[in-house]
């Protein structure tokens, strides 16, 4: 499938302000817009896509990734593609609707927020085809509606953050050093991050923080994009491999761990980006606070704990190859589960819009949805 018909690629002559306002997706007259993620830290490249199966590609390729940036891009994807459809009658337009959520539904499994998304813009469109009016106005209706909502969540989504920033921000000392894994930033996000909000706030606030952030294979997301926005945002870094971080725990550099997440349980059990599991056992054994920090959007209470939540398994190629090059011997055996579950014990707090949730989850993460 030919996923996008345009790309613009940024200027490397732009100033460093202009450069810090990049965008991870907006809506345009022209399409979904988004910075192509797979191909930073080399390029600024951003792409347009024009109808909603090319957004679903996007997603299914990373091209846009991070749990809420998955939301947002689902949502702007349903609006899309509703927006275009040819649908002469409700019925049909209802029709299109339940294809098109199917498409987005099927691109990744573990993010919640994709789901939320969905059902989300089901709920307005529902409401939109209640209303006693005729098939032509409910239509051009439930178009401009669709549009709206989606171009909200990522306003919503922004705010967010932002809020999660300003409460977890006092987690943070002073003058210290923090390790995070994979990219929970700007980049995973509709702006500013979930984990690196949270330092971003700090650093606002005037600490002194140094991030050493975790290459995270096989995808390099750390390597390639937390090590790329901190350093566009002049947030000191220190980029390590992942089995470095047990040693810089133990040697007293790392005074505490901020992850985003996927997918949080109600028993606060935590899916995010394989790997996270063995920091946090490594930051208990070390008396180093793990944190994780998302928003609402992420947590879902209809799965009583982690070991329901469904766990996307990529190409093994994503393993034995890199930058296009084979790593690994001809047709050896490879595995690929894209996330993991860190259990709740092990999860000192989470930081949500709302507030801090501590032990119990069960009931703390319940009373922010009161
Ligand atoms: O496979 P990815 O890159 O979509 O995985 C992203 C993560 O695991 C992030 O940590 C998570 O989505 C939180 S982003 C705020």
């Amino acid at each position: 499938m030919h996923c996008f018909v345009s790309g613009v690629m940024v200027k490397r002559s732009e100033s460093r302000s202009e450069r810090s306002m990049f965008k991870t997706i907006e809506w345009t007259p022209e399409g979904v817009r988004m910075i192509d993620q797979t191909r930073l830290p080399g390029e600024e490249v951003y792409l347009t896509c024009r109808d909603y199966r090319e957004v679903a590609e996007a997603i299914r390729r990373m091209v846009i990734r991070g749990a809420p940036a998955i939301g947002v891009a689902a949502a702007m994807g349903i609006a899309l593609g509703v927006k275009d459809s040819p649908a002469h009658t409700v019925a049909e337009l209802r029709a299109e609707f339940e294809t098109i959520a199917q498409v987005i539904s099927q691109t990744r499994p573990t993010a919640v927020n994709l789901f939320w998304a969905v059902e989300r813009m089901r709920r307005v469109f529902d409401k939109m085809l209640a209303e006693d009016a005729s098939d032509e106005e409910t239509i051009v209706k439930a178009k401009s509606q669709l549009v709206e909502e989606a171009q909200r969540m990522l306003a919503e989504d922004i705010a967010a953050n932002e809020a999660m920033g300003r409460h977890g921000a006092a987690l943070l000392e002073d003058s210290t050093t923090v390790l995070t894994h994979c990219n929970a930033g700007a980049l995973a996000t509709g702006g500013f991050g979930t984990a690196l909000g949270v330092i971003r706030s700090a650093v606002q606030q005037g600490k002194k923080i140094r991030v050493f952030a975790d290459e995270t294979r096989p995808f390099l997301q750390g390597a390639r994009l937390t090590a790329w926005e901190l350093a566009h945002d002049g947030i000191p870094v220190t980029l390590i491999t992942d089995s470095m971080a047990g040693h810089f725990m133990k040697q007293g550099t790392l005074k505490a761990v901020i992850v985003g997440a996927d997918r949080i349980a109600a028993n606060g059990d935590v899916a995010n980006k394989i790997g996270t599991y063995t920091l946090a056992v490594l930051a208990r054994e070390n008396k180093i606070p793990f944190y994780v920090a998302a928003p609402l959007s992420t947590i879902d209470l209809q799965l009583a704990s982690g070991d329901l939540i469904p766990i996307e398994e990529r190409s093994p190629e994503e393993v034995t190859r890199l930058s296009g090059v084979t790593i690994a011997p001809q047709n050896i055996e490879a595995r690929h589960p894209a996330f993991d579950v860190t259990p709740h014990r092990y999860v000192t707090a989470i930081i949500t819009e709302r507030g801090i949730a501590r032990e119990p989850y069960t009931d703390s993460l319940r009373a922010f949805f009161k």
